[in-house]
């Protein structure tokens, strides 16, 4: 049969769900920004949630094991669980460093945390069920929609760092499959006080209390794959050793990617109760989205290496604390002199929260700026400055933007920030 016959209309040939899938907001703005740089433009761009790896490398001890790894052909498939030596290492480092107890058969490995969120979804949720997640927020949208799921999002306050409050979710807990949350959150850089997370907690506990066993649990994902990136004096909380409790509930998602600037290198672990990562395991079996070999064995060897992870980490910290902090104090210098700007103190992760309040103001060529979009698109024009409108992480309002630090040199925030202002100055309102 020649095979024109099959392509029929151009809607009808894939499934409805592939056709209704919308790409990553940030990787197509992202992209954009590529296309300029290759025709020359200069752009300072802070749009991507990645490490530049010049910049901030991997760890050199964990790079050796990786090549050494190789020299010795481990080469061909893991365990589907993730192997042995790599989950217990994962064990050590989360009792070491997460105030957490998971045994081997309690964490799962696999290629990066997304193939993990994506299995934990297949896991928890049928279709039509609740999934309650606060915006901004990272991607939660396209795994509830892979999933059928109901979703229940819920707007975030900036005088609330854009964490959700207990009182802003009770509402929406009774009969809810999975609440999503993340701290530190991409994109605010901003994380839960240990008040307002124990809050959520209880809440999850009487939730499941007044359901009973003969219903499906009120489960919660708990992404804290940027926890070891924290500053200051703000300490990372988790709900298990908040409430012990909750471990009959959580799954938490994390790995090496942010933490150890491993982005590419695609180690990622879940650690929740046994049966349901037992039943993630026989998802991603499916999908075959395990971490390589090698890559498993030299992060088992590194993540053992308590020394050389706390020494790292503490390097890392104070470099990207650096970064933010400067960024934070230039927009305060630019909004003490009357600039409508502000941004949110940074308290982990590589993100600062950065307020723009141009809507309603014209540019040179006439333009009002009526959304995020506009302004972000205004500000790589005009600053060649590349931020994240936060509605591209499914917030209604126009003032916020995310910028990543990860792969910006520190000898270029002060020309960033004076873009930045000249670029405000040519702004009428
Ligand atoms: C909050 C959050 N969770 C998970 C991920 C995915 O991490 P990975 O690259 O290991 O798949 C990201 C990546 O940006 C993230 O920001």
């Amino acid at each position: 049969m020649p095979s024109e016959i099959i392509v029929k209309n151009k809607t009808n040939i894939v499934s409805k769900t592939a056709q209704n899938l919308i790409g990553s907001e940030i990787i197509k703005l992202a992209g954009e920004i590529k296309d300029k740089i290759s025709k020359g433009e200069k752009i300072y761009n802070l749009t991507i949630g990645d490490f530049d790896s010049n910049l901030f490398p991997i760890p050199s001890e964990f790079r050796e094991e990786i090549i050494k790894a190789y020299r010795l052909n481990e080469t061909n498939y893991p365990d589907a669980s993730g192997v042995y030596d790599l989950r217990n290492a994962v064990s050590g480092y989360l009792a070491k460093f997460g105030k957490l107890q998971y045994n081997a058969d309690e964490i799962l490995i696999s290629a990066g945390a997304r193939p993990l969120i994506f299995s934990m979804y297949q896991t928890l949720i049928d279709k039509d069920d609740k999934i309650i997640y606060p915006v901004p927020s990272w991607n939660n949208n396209h795994y509830s929609y892979l999933s059928h799921a109901q979703v229940i999002e819920i707007e975030t306050k900036a005088e609330n760092k854009f964490m959700p409050l207990a009182s802003e979710l009770e509402p929406y807990l009774k009969d809810a499959t999975l609440l999503a949350l993340c701290s530190p959150l991409n994109p605010t850089g901003t994380m839960f006080d240990k008040d307002e997370l124990e809050e959520i907690c209880d809440l999850i506990l009487e939730e499941n209390n007044r359901r009973g066993s003969d219903k499906k649990p009120l489960y919660l994902m708990y992404d804290q794959i940027y926890w070891a990136l924290t500053f200051g004096e703000t300490k990372h909380h988790n709900p298990v050793t908040l409430r012990p409790e909750m471990k009959n509930y959580t799954i938490f998602i994390d790995g090496m990617s942010k933490a150890f600037a491993a982005t590419g290198v695609r180690v990622g672990w879940a650690s929740g109760p046994a049966e349901i990562i037992s039943k993630m395991k026989a998802i991603l079996t499916h999908i075959g989205a395990w971490a390589p070999k090698p890559e498993q064995i030299a992060a088992a060897k590194y993540l053992s290496n308590h020394e050389a992870v706390s020494s790292y980490i503490s390097k890392m910290n104070e470099r990207v604390q650096f970064r933010l902090l400067k960024f934070h104090m230039g927009f305060q210098q630019l909004k003490n002199e009357g600039f409508p700007v502000d941004s949110v103190a940074p308290e982990g992760a590589i993100y600062l929260t950065v307020k723009l309040q141009l809507k309603g103001f014209q540019t040179d060529d006439g333009f009002i700026l009526e959304t995020g979009k506009d302004i972000s698109e205004f500000l790589i024009n005009t600053a060649g400055v590349g931020l994240v409108p936060f509605s591209a992480f499914g917030a209604n309002n126009h003032d916020w933007f995310r910028l990543s630090v990860g792969t910006c040199p520190s000898s270029d925030i002060e020309p960033i920030l004076l873009n930045i202002k000249n670029a405000l100055k040519t702004l009428s309102f």
